[in-house]
């Protein structure tokens, strides 16, 4: 099965370096397809020519988060999802670009939303692709942790390794969960809601689709921590701000 890779992404000073570390990790995963969608009212030049030179298989899309569900200059990183309507454009492409198709074939493919900061092993692709309905596993420096995992018993899910709101339907990241193409297709409805509250934007998309008993254990019955949500600092930019005010600054036509 094909795996198709949703990844919200948004322009700022380290977007092609992420870019970059993503598409150079995917490369060396067979049957990939990278449905990249941009946080913009376009399709920007920048990410137009990084996707025609990857070398890889992709779909670019784009829609803008509304600007009321937008994180505005110093509100706090928690406040509002990132990347829901992003990852729900990629769900509706997914889901048109089947729609009339018949034949079990065209619903073979395994569905992963792998956010464009985060660090992915090569082996979890391997652990993914045979993904039934929801497959699971540990992710790495998250929510103030060294990991969280499902907790499996007897080759289930019984609960959840985490720090905080244990009782959510699903405390589980983003980077935790790949979901089988036929569910995505069979459950038109399922997205993201981008009003969600903090930590319950994964749940708002899992809740219709599986219960916890459903869920397939990978990594060594999530032992093995095979993805890192690791996060970029923002670059300084004070000498380049000292030298602009000079007349110094670096040249402008640079694409960095
Ligand atoms: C955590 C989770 O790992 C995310 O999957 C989840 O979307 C997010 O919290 C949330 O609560 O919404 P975090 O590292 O805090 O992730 O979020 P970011 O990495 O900043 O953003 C997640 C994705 O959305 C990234 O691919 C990013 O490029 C994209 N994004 C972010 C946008 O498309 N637009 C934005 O304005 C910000
Ligand atoms: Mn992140």
């Amino acid at each position: 099965p094909t795996i198709y890779v949703i990844t919200p992404t948004y322009a700022r000073l380290v977007q092609k370096a992420e870019l970059t570390r993503l598409a150079q990790t995917f490369l060396h995963v067979p049957q990939l397809q990278w449905i990249i969608v941009e946080d913009s009212p376009h399709k920007t030049p920048l990410v137009t020519a990084f996707l025609a030179s990857s070398g890889l298989a992709y779909t670019h899309l784009h829609t803008p988060t509304p600007r009321d569900r937008k994180l505005q200059e110093g509100d706090p990183s928690w406040l509002k999802p990132r990347g829901a309507e992003q990852r729900n454009e990629g769900l509706r492409w997914l889901r048109e670009d089947r729609r009339g198709q018949t034949g079990a074939e065209t619903q073979l493919g395994v569905v992963y939303f792998a956010d464009d900061d985060n660090t992915y092993s090569l082996q979890l692709f391997d652990e993914m692709r045979d993904t039934q309905r929801v497959s699971v596993w540990p992710v790495g420096l998250v929510g103030g942790m060294r990991y969280e995992r499902p907790v499996v018993e007897g080759g289930k899910v019984v609960r959840f390794h985490t720090g905080w709101r244990p009782s959510r339907p699903f405390p589980l990241d983003m980077a935790g969960f790949a979901v089988s193409l036929k569910l995505v297709i069979v459950n038109q409805d399922a997205c993201f809601d981008g009003d969600a509250p903090m930590g319950f934007l994964e749940s708002s998309f899992l809740q219709g689709l599986v219960t916890m008993d459903e869920l397939e254990p990978k990594a060594d019955n999530c032992t093995k921590v095979l993805v890192w949500h690791t996060r970029t600092e923002k670059p300084k930019m004070k000498r380049e701000e000292a030298l602009q005010k000079q007349g110094l600054g670096s040249d402008t036509t640079v694409e960095v």
